[in-house]
Formats: structure tokens, C-alpha cells, sequence
């Protein structure tokens, strides 16, 4: 990969901030944008931008059909068939979209939802929500000193009135790459109708995803971690679940018939989108995709392989620092969360900022895991196809400078 390539079609390279360039570690919270991805944005507002599926003209069959290739391609891109390719604004709306539909319909007394202690609060709230109303119980399945599940035990916490496992395939904190797979498989010889979801927002932008693969039931991702614009998310889900729940909101484009009294709805995914979708955002994800595809999932995951080794090598170099998570690189995707002794985070994150180097500090939204490290915060590094080692050294350097002020 020729990162100095990559990074010339990102634009925002181009800044200067106080006549520094800016050093981009905080891609786990939301990607950068290339080129191609602006344009496309840029082309729908200044060339088509109309709304879909209702206009015969021209323009409306245009933007219908650039809305739809960039389903085809999200499909694709994690092997899924069109019509369980959901779009909406976030991996978190995904969450409560089915919490709130296929939760509604089989989280009832009696039964249980398993998630674990590493979870996003996307993937966790929902599911608390869910069990508290309908009286079920909500059981956690928690970390080893590495940041590795414990699934020793896992036959204890899940048993045949399990309904759901909710789990993440890789946590934004530790960068634990959480064996899914198998895990899936074992869910479900211990119990064959359980229903599992995959939280992909930290995967499908970093590593080849393949839905039918994983085995899993839903996978929900966000196309703003993966270099698509903000507001658009994706849900994908086996048809057969689709089909049995009922829809999450009512409205325009999401109904077959309206009658005065009653209605009927479109087949899925169409009866998951009501109202006019976010479609720039829509077409924008599509253009990530093909970036993405063009690079190779592959050569983006060795490449996020070698940098975290990189920096794991140096950042364990200083004195006082703490690390979280799998101690190996290629156990782990390319986000490090720190602590270094006698500096808080935030206070870490302002003086590399003086530098431009942004990095995030804090619960990064998963704060069960914070008080099971025992901590409030932490701070928190990670990489992306346009960072370099030289991104590294910068970090390491403002560490130092960090120290210096602070000893
Ligand atoms: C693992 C994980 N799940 C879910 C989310 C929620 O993503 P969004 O805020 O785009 O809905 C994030 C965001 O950081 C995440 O890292």
C-alpha cells in the first residue's frame, strides 16, 4: 500500500492548523474522507439531486439507480443478497431498530439476552431496555487480564431461553478481535434458535467481513468509520427475520397499500426505510465501498497489522504507560488505549493537540469496560489506511513532551 498515495486523495491533509500538518489518529471514532466519496456526495446535490422512486423523469431515475447501485455495492461487500441490505443512519439506530421490532416480538419473561462487558453502549443499552420491560434477564460475559473473552463458561450463559447473543467482533477500547465465528457456532449447538448480532462497526472497515461466513443473524456497521459520510448506517439481517418483524417506523416508501383504517407493507429491506432516505449519504457509502475495494480488505488489515505492531513496539518503550487489551498486533485491530501514570487522558489528548495530534481520551462510549479496567478514562490512539509510522513517531513524540510538562 502507498500511503503517501492514499493520503493525497484525502483533502484534508492539505490543511494546515497553526501551520502544522494535522496527524489523524482518531479514526475509530469516524474515518477521514477521500476524494471520490466528496464528489460523489458533491455530484448528487449539483447534478441529480432528487428525490427516488416516485419520478418518472429523468433526474429521479438517475439518482433511483445511483441509490441502488450503492446498495448492490454494500451487499456485495459483505456477501449479503440486496434484500437484506437495510440502509439507516447509524450502527446504533440499527441496534434499536431491531431491538425495537425483532426485540419487541421474542425478548419476553423468562428469557435471556447475552452481550459482554466490551460493548459499545449501542450494544448494550438497547438490550437493558428491552430485558427491564419485558422482564427478561440480561447476562454479560466478561474479559481475562488480556482483554480476551471468557468463554469457558459460555454454557452457563447461554441455554436453550437464550433469544439473543449481542456481541461485538471487535471492541473499540481493547481491539479485541473477538472470535465470532466460532463462537457463533457453539451459540447455537447449545441452543439452535438463538438469534445472533454482530456489531461490525470496528470490522467492515478494517478487515474482510463475509455475512454468510460468520453465520451470524443481523450485522449492523456505520459508513462514516469506513470513509462514507456521517448519517448513514447499515443493517443487514437474514430475510426470513426480516420478514417475520414488523416494521420499525411508518410512512411514505415503506407501504405497499394505504387504506383509511389500515395498511400493508413493502418486502424488506423497503419496509425498514419509511420517509426519504438520507440519499447523497446513500451514494457517498457506495463510492467508500469501491475506495475500500480498490485498496483490498486484505492489504488494509496487514497494513493496520504492521502499524499497530509499530507502535505498540515504541508506545512500550515509555515508562508509566499502560496498555489495554490483546498484547499482540495481529490479535488486534489498529486502535490502542493507554494510560500514562500521573497524566490524566484529557489533560494527554490537549497537549498533543497542541501538535495537531488528535487522538481521543475518555470512556470512548464503553463504560462497563472502563470500570472493569478500573478506570475513568483513557486515551485512546488508532489507525487507518492514510497513517503512517510517521504518525506514530509524532504520537510518541508528544507523549514525551507530555511527560516533560507533567514531571
Ligand atoms: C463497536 C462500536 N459499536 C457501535 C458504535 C456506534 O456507532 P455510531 O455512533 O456510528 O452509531 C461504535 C462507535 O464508535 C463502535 O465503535
Amino acid at each position: 500500500m502507498n500511503i503517501q498515495k492514499i493520503k493525497s486523495d484525502f483533502p484534508i491533509f492539505k490543511r494546515l492548523i497553526n501551520k502544522k500538518p494535522i496527524i489523524y489518529l482518531d479514526s475509530t471514532a469516524s474515518s477521514l474522507k477521500p476524494k471520490e466519496v466528496i464528489d460523489a456526495i458533491s455530484a448528487y446535490y449539483t447534478e441529480y439531486s432528487v428525490n427516488i422512486f416516485r419520478g418518472v423523469y429523468a433526474l429521479s431515475e438517475e439518482a433511483t439507480e445511483a441509490y441502488g447501485n450503492a446498495r448492490e455495492s454494500v451487499s456485495k461487500f459483505i456477501g449479503a443478497a440486496l434484500d437484506e441490505v437495510v440502509f439507516v443512519r447509524n450502527a446504533t439506530e440499527s441496534m434499536n431498530l431491531v431491538a425495537n421490532t425483532w426485540g419487541e416480538e421474542h425478548i419476553k419473561e423468562g428469557t435471556s439476552v447475552v452481550t459482554t462487558v466490551m460493548e459499545h453502549h449501542a450494544n448494550i443499552v438497547p438490550w437493558q431496555v428491552q430485558t427491564k420491560k419485558h422482564g427478561a434477564e440480561l447476562r454479560i460475559i466478561d474479559i481475562d487480564e488480556e482483554g480476551d473473552l471468557k468463554l469457558e463458561n459460555l454454557d452457563k450463559l447461554i441455554d436453550k431461553k437464550t433469544v439473543l447473543l449481542a456481541i461485538t467482533h471487535m471492541s473499540n477500547v481493547l481491539g479485541t478481535i473477538n472470535p465470532v465465528k466460532d463462537l457463533i457456532k457453539k451459540a447455537k449447538s447449545i441452543n439452535p434458535n438463538i438469534v445472533v448480532l454482530v456489531d461490525a462497526a470496528q470490522s467492515v472497515p478494517h478487515m474482510k467481513v463475509d455475512v454468510a461466513d460468520l453465520g451470524c443473524d443481523f450485522l449492523v456497521f456505520s459508513g462514516h468509520k469506513m470513509l462514507g459520510p456521517t448519517g448513514t448506517g447499515i443493517l443487514w439481517g437474514k430475510l426470513h427475520l426480516f420478514e417475520e418483524m414488523p416494521p420499525y417506523q411508518y410512512g411514505g416508501d415503506m407501504i405497499k397499500e394505504v387504506g383509511l383504517y389500515s395498511s400493508t407493507y413493502k418486502n424488506p429491506p423497503h419496509k425498514f426505510e419509511a420517509g426519504t432516505p438520507h440519499i447523497a449519504g446513500g451514494i457517498g457509502l457506495g463510492a467508500a465501498v469501491a475506495y475500500l475495494t480498490k485498496i483490498g480488505m486484505e492489504n488494509i488489515r496487514q497494513h493496520e497489522i504492521e502499524i499497530t505492531r509499530y507502535a505498540l513496539n515504541k508506545l512500550n518503550e515509555i515508562d508509566g504507560i499502560k496498555i489495554f487489551g490483546p498484547k499482540k498486533a495481529q490479535d488486534k485491530g489498529g486502535v490502542i488505549a493507554f494510560v500514562m501514570e500521573g497524566i490524566h487522558p484529557h489533560d494527554l489528548a490537549q497537549i498533543l493537540n497542541e501538535d495537531n495530534i488528535c487522538v481521543r481520551s475518555g470512556h470512548h462510549c464503553a463504560m462497563p469496560l472502563h470500570k472493569k479496567l478500573g478506570l475513568i478514562a483513557s486515551t485512546r490512539a488508532s489507525f487507518y489506511i492514510y497513517n503512517d509510522e510517521g504518525d506514530v513517531d509524532a504520537l510518541i513524540e508528544g507523549i514525551k513532551k507530555a511527560i516533560k510538562i507533567f514531571k
